[in-house]
């Protein structure tokens, strides 16, 4: 039945329409339709829509999917609400309650309900059980009142081992669930522990309100202070945003959001009627949770601590390593990724600097009615960075003010608006003394600079990723019958090239079974048909091969594109821990390793036998060689 609705949506939806919301550029050019990218910025169009086959592509950043994709990553939409919302606009009526999708989605719900249930736990000990007896001192002496820690559903992880690992065992959830739901770990000879362990916990709610993951606090100095849930299917720090399912409804009505630092800091502030306020949980603000803020408000204050916000205001460089790495991995935003969020997410963001030491919680349990007051003192995002990078440079410091507009030149490349520009060049020029024609001229001339750079240093590892997957692409088409069962498992986002994914999705449809390569090729649009038949001529007059020959073959080539993509990304990833190592940046370095790490075991999960790359995955400095 789920099955129907998500057809009987893609039947009723018409995709030309459905973009051209968002595409207002888009025109029919032959039997395709043609604008100018949505997810990236470009000047001449390589978005493509396929009408026939229901389908979108980006021939230049390559992105690509169907109708449901293409809201997820228009709207920052999980599948399950872009499948309501179309379904709304297509008027296909989705049984209630029962969410219309796959397994996974089944599999998901299971661990979110054992996380409520562990919340429930959690919150009985901190409110009545003798175990909870520190959990609700500390909530004592922090100020925070019952009915916040009923509203955050707050708790307390009695200290011990296997509190947690027995009640959920009574409640017929097993070990191996218990891990994958980020509450249990497994013990190396066998046998399940409590992950958190006297810690008072908050639980992470999606913006629904479903617990989807915790933090623990460490009472007194134990480390670390906060231990959160580990990734999950149902937890990506990267993508939530601690409290915003009861500050949805504040954030509409003020029309601003303010994302403070930590869990405390937003509790107290709903404490004291402020309840707009959000928390990002660390440092590292993503793309992700700016998304999710969004869609409530446009204007976005970030209320930071002096540190925070001054590794903000930094350009770190690290920009190339978002548009590599994958989803799952946390990008650490400096001043450009910010204004790149900004321009991308067409949010408007601001950032209030608070004094030294002070923490919002501090501030509003002081003085709560001078909270708005604060807020209202946050600046554009652009003018606070340009007096971050401007405030240490001297009167008669050359070096220093060469430095700071070299450094500033790709940020005010972003801005699209010439006037807007032109007004934060002459204020450069003003505030570093320089003569503006001066400034312009430098500006323009790195932008020259930085298009000619093609990034050499991952060039390398790319073109040969392309070779290889050109010669994958040309067997599995010149085999397709043979390739098929092999085809379907090829995970689409292991392919560079636009091309090859969407030839991949057509060699692992059953429907052109029996067809020559040729007949394959005769039914493709023209630029795809270019390309296949380049794929082809490549491997022409190659011998003829045996069936098991070419699914070994095939199985190789597989092999090494996973090696050759795990390499390409971690090469990237060594060079800006170099970066970040060389201007002492130890939080970014850290923040680094950690995805280093995570996607050596990942490689390790989809390639087991050792290759040397991930030997020594856990300390990634051993990778210098
Ligand atoms: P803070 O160190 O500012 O903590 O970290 P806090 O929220 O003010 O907590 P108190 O007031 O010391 O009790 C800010 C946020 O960074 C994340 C948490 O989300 C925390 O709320 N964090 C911090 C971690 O995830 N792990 C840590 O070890 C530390
Ligand atoms: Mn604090």
């Amino acid at each position: 039945m789920a099955r129907d609705a998500v057809a009987e949506i893609r039947d009723r939806t018409d995709i030309v329409e459905l973009v051209r919301g968002y595409v207002p550029s888009l025109k029919k050019t032959g039997r395709t339709f043609k604008g100018l990218c949505p997810f990236h910025q470009e000047k001449t169009p390589s978005f493509i829509v396929f009408p026939d086959s229901q389908n979108f592509h980006c021939f230049g950043c390559g992105k690509g999917g169907d109708i449901f994709t293409f809201y997820m990553l228009s709207e920052h939409v999980e599948f399950r609400e872009g499948l309501r919302e179309l379904a709304r606009r297509a008027g296909v009526e989705l049984e209630p309650g029962a969410a219309p999708t796959p397994k996974q989605d089944e599999h998901r719900r299971r661990l979110v309900e054992i996380n409520q249930l562990a919340a429930t736990f959690f919150g009985h000990v901190l409110q009545r059980a003798s175990a909870g007896a520190d959990g609700r001192a500390l909530v004592e002496q922090r100020g925070v009142s019952p009915e916040m820690v009923e509203r955050f559903g707050l708790g307390f992880a009695p200290d011990g081992w296997e509190h947690l690992t027995n009640f959920l065992s009574s409640r017929s959830v097993d070990g191996p669930t218990g891990v994958e739901a980020g509450l249990l770990q497994e013990r190396p000879n066998g046998g399940y522990y409590d992950r958190f362990r006297n810690r008072l916990m908050f639980p992470i709610r999606d913006r629904d309100g479903n617990v989807v993951g915790f933090g623990g606090r460490a009472l007194g100095d134990a480390m670390p202070k906060y231990l959160n849930s580990p990734q999950t299917p149902i937890f990506d720090k990267s993508s939530l945003v601690y409290g915003l399912d009861l500050a949805r409804d504040a954030i509409r009505k003020h029309d601003e959001v303010v994302i403070v630092e930590g869990y405390m800091d937003a509790i107290a502030a709903h404490q004291f009627g402020h309840e707009n306020v959000v928390a990002a949980m660390g440092t590292a603000l993503t793309e992700g949770q700016v998304a999710q803020v969004k869609r409530g408000s446009k204007r976005i204050v970030l209320a930071l601590d002096a540190d925070t916000a001054g590794q903000m205001a930094t350009l770190r460089g690290l920009e190339t390593m978002r548009d590599a790495l994958d989803q799952d991995m946390v990008p650490i935003p400096d001043a450009l990724g910010v204004v790149r969020f900004e321009r991308k997410l067409n949010a408007e963001i601001a950032i209030v600097e608070l004094p030294e030491g002070k923490d919002p919680d501090e501030l509003i349990r002081k003085a709560p009615e001078r909270w708005p007051e604060i807020v209202r003192r946050a600046r554009p995002f652009l003018d606070f960075t340009l007096d971050v990078l401007v405030r240490d440079v001297g009167r008669d410091d050359a070096r220093g003010k060469a430095e700071v507009v070299t450094r500033v030149a790709p940020l005010l490349q972003q801005i699209p608006d010439r006037i807007v520009q032109g007004h934060y060049m002459s204020q450069l020029a003003r505030r570093l003394d320089l003569d503006e024609r001066l400034v312009v001229s430098e500006i323009r001339r790195a932008r020259a600079r930085t298009s000619a750079r093609p990034s050499e240093a991952a060039d390398h590892p790319k073109a040969r990723r392309r070779a290889t997957e050109d010669h994958l692409l040309a067997l599995l088409l010149q085999h397709h019958d043979l390739t098929r069962a092999i085809a379907v498992r090829i995970p689409p986002d292991d392919l560079l090239d636009a091309r090859n994914r969407e030839l991949l999705r057509i060699l692992s449809d059953p429907a052109i079974a029996g067809l020559t390569a040729e007949q394959v090729v005769a039914g493709l649009d023209d630029q795809l048909a270019d390309h296949a038949e380049a794929l082809l001529s490549a491997v022409e007059g190659q011998p003829e091969q045996f069936p098991g020959h070419v699914q070994r073959a095939v199985t190789q080539m597989l092999d090494t594109l996973g090696r050759e993509r795990f390499v390409f990304l971690a090469r990237q990833i060594q060079s800006n821990i170099e970066a970040a190592a060389r201007e002492d940046d130890t939080e970014a370095v850290d923040s680094l390793r950690g995805q280093l790490s995570a996607l050596a075991d990942r490689h390790r999960q989809l390639y087991p036998p050792p290759s040397p790359y991930f030997r020594d995955s856990r300390s990634p400095q051993g990778q210098h060689r």
